[in-house]
């Protein structure tokens, strides 16, 4: 290690040494630790790679390097994620958002856009963490409300200080809730991301830094969608068409869809695939073919 502040190229080649055994991108997490660290892009840390780091700058970017080799999210260290073209707050108190969840908001917006432009529509994100899924629908979908409930009273700090960031109070609300139990109103379109990994199956680095409460789906990974979907019967408006859209794990989708269809007699019920072509999301179409 450089014992007096190094240069750029020094510091990186520190850091891509420490990080190759806890990182399968060594290279490009030492490049991002160091841009956010000195507030520059990418692209001019190379081209300035012969200047000298500050004393101040070297022990803030070791200090990220230590907590990145003991497998902390990038996004946490940096302080942001980018999830659906917007950028998001997100620190341990929620879920990292992931790019496999873009789809729950692509096939949202899809039925949003399938149902008759003048129908305002009320939305319902259960468990939104960060608030990912209820903002990017809101900030695209301006005909909608959307409620987004958490357990967690931590993870709807995070989340609220994202609604103020897209200056989407008005629109958005959030809510402390076990479940639907706080929402105030039936809605239209439910949709939900829920806890469905098992623990011990999981990453180490999501399994020590991300919130378990965000991650576990109980001994089979079902347990949120046996509790959530009759509750979303109850509150889905029954007089119009509706939809629930779940993310799932990509061998759950034969189970989610049989307990969708056991509540939900007259709906059509569809597993769709994620990019990589693996199952991951649950969709339920109430009175009427969506898109
Ligand atoms: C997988 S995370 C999804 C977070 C975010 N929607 C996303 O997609 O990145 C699941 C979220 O559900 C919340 N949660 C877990 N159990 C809950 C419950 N019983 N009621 C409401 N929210 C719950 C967790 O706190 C967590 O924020």
């Amino acid at each position: 290690m450089p014992i007096h502040p190094p240069t750029i190229a020094e510091a990186l080649r520190y850091a891509q040494t420490r990080l190759a055994a806890a990182s399968p991108t060594p290279q490009l997490d030492a490049a991002v630790l160091l841009s956010y660290v000195v507030a520059r892009s990418r692209a001019l840390l190379l081209a300035h790679s012969d200047r000298s780091l500050s004393a101040a700058q070297w022990q803030a970017f070791m200090d990220l390097v230590a907590r990145r080799v003991n497998l902390e999210p990038i996004a946490y260290l940096v302080g942001e994620r980018e999830f659906y073209g917007l950028p998001f707050f997100v620190d341990a108190r929620v879920l990292v958002p992931r790019p496999e969840t873009e789809l729950l908001v692509e096939r949202a917006l899809a039925w949003i856009t399938s149902q008759p432009a003048e129908r305002p529509l009320v939305v319902v994100d259960l468990g939104t963490g960060s608030g990912c899924i209820a903002i990017a629908l809101a900030y695209h979908a301006p005909r909608c409300r959307v409620y987004g409930l958490d357990l967690s009273p931590a993870a709807l700090a995070v989340a609220e200080r994202n609604v103020a960031r897209h200056q989407l109070g008005e629109r958005v609300t959030l809510l402390h809730s076990d479940g639907f139990a706080a929402l105030p109103e039936a809605v239209d379109l439910v949709v939900s991301n829920p806890p469905y990994t098992l623990l011990d199956e999981i990453d180490e680095g999501v399994r020590r830094h991300e919130p378990h409460l965000a991650l576990d789906g109980g001994p089979d990974g079902l347990a949120a969608y046996r509790e959530l979907l009759p509750a979303a019967a109850k509150i889905v408006c029954q007089t119009q068409p509706g939809a629930v859209l779940l993310e799932i794990g990509a061998w759950q989708g034969e189970d989610v869809a049989a307990l969708a269809r056991s509540i939900f007699a007259a709906a059509s019920v569809a597993v769709l695939p994620d990019l990589a072509g693996h199952d991951r999301v649950v969709e339920v179409l109430i009175g009427g073919r969506g898109a």
